[in-house]
């Protein structure tokens, strides 16, 4: 079922009820000693990458039986034990970024896979990991802000790497009044209320200038430099990858895109609600693959938005308020893409010549086309 990705109006995608940050301290299922060495080293990984120990460390590593956690009770601890396997996969693989094995030790492998299935998700890094599930509260009754977080998970340790991930996390949070309204306009159009469906729209847009005072603070704590040479470089996918010791893959390598905003399901969503629709191509196929990436009920979720609603019912009703509401909502989304453009441009395009996503497309020519696409949709 994995409730903690059901969509909350509070927290919108982000995991809620908070993400649990230490095995230890609760009831699994697990043996305790299990728990601890998880933990241990989990909180040694940037220690183990930068004294250079990750590979010896993690092939020695032990294989542990994970199968209690097909019954765990609560989706978090699951998602806790998946969010340690899958970092320590990638650190694996990437912490030479000149020399990716091209394996994954049995103790890493066994396991990973083993709860990637239970989180029905591929066994790597997903944006789900790094930001949706990786934020705990200083002040636990404090709101979701920057100031008021710290990541569970790192890589690396630096300012930089905790800013980023923070970032899209309280951009996550002030999306959350989006998927709420996007809700509440469906049922008012049912009732034919358009004075709610109006005032619905209405929150669109500002919860769009939300994410974008969020996310122009970007700059002032993580270096596009930074990023780019040194959290960016673990983030990558996977090319022809042996998972040692997992039987179902009988010694195939195995392929996997990387961690990206493009797994967030906020956008998708808005653009689905919206009846927004693109030219096909190959940033289209990419989006398309990455809903695999998502907690299953966002994917569900996106499967079952009624993707002409809104914008049909606003073209036939032709009233003037009801279609600046919905211009509005684009204009959010416009403004969103551009400034995105910038930030892709500034972190990824502007360090090389022919810069290639994490996820592992050729963007800035396609991120430029979903913008302007979005632009000429206005009604
Ligand atoms: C400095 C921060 C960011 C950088 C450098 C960045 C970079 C990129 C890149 C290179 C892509 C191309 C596709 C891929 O390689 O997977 C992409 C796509 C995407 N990113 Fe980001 N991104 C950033 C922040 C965000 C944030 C905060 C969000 C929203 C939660 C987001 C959401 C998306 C979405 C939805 C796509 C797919 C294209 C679209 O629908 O507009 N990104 N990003």
């Amino acid at each position: 079922m994995q409730e903690c990705w059901l969509p909350k109006h509070k927290n919108g995608f982000l995991m809620s009820p908070d993400p649990i940050s230490d095995l230890t301290k609760i009831e699994t299922g697990l043996p305790l000693a299990v728990s601890k060495e998880l933990e241990e080293i989990a909180s040694k990984l940037p220690n183990l990458i930068s004294s250079n120990e990750i590979r010896k460390t993690l092939q020695d590593i032990k294989t542990f039986d994970l199968s209690p956690l097909r019954n765990a009770d609560d989706s978090r601890i699951v998602e806790r034990a998946f969010q340690i396997y899958a970092h320590l996969a990638n650190a694996y693989v990437w912490c030479e970024e000149d020399n990716p094995t091209d394996h994954i030790p049995e103790g890493v492998a066994v396991p990973l896979v083993e709860l990637a299935k239970i989180v029905e998700r591929p066994p790597i890094i997903p944006y789900a990991s790094t930001a949706l599930s990786n934020f705990e509260r200083i002040d636990p009754k404090g709101e979701i802000v920057v100031e008021n977080l710290r990541c569970i998970q790192k890589l690396i340790d630096i300012q930089d790497e905790s800013w980023f991930h923070l970032i899209h996390v309280e951009i996550e949070a002030h999306a959350g009044s989006i998927s709420q309204a996007c809700i509440l306009a469906t049922l008012a159009i049912e009732q034919n209320d358009t004075k709610n469906i109006e005032a619905e729209l209405l929150r669109i847009p500002r919860a769009f200038n939300k994410m974008i005072t969020t996310f122009k603070r970007m700059f002032e704590k993580c270096s596009p430099d930074i990023y780019f040479h040194t959290l960016r470089p673990y983030l990558f996918g996977f090319t022809d990858i042996v998972y040692i010791g997992v039987e179902e893959f009988k010694g195939k390598p195995q392929t996997y895109r990387g961690e990206s905003g493009a797994q967030s399901t906020v956008i998708p969503a808005i653009q689905a609600f919206l009846g927004l629709r693109h030219e096909k191509g190959g940033l289209t196929e990419h989006l398309e693959i990455m809903k695999a990436y998502m907690p299953k009920p966002h994917r569900e979720l996106l499967n079952n938005v009624d993707q002409r609603k809104i914008r049909d019912f606003i073209i036939t009703c032709k009233k003037g308020e009801l279609v600046d509401a919905y211009n509005s909502c684009l204009q959010g989304l416009f403004k969103f893409r551009s400034l995105h453009l910038k930030m892709a441009h500034a972190y990824v395009a502007q360090k090389v010549s022919n810069p290639i996503g994490t996820g592992g497309t050729e963007f800035m020519r396609w991120l430029k086309q979903l913008r302007d696409e979005t632009e000429k949709q206005y009604i």
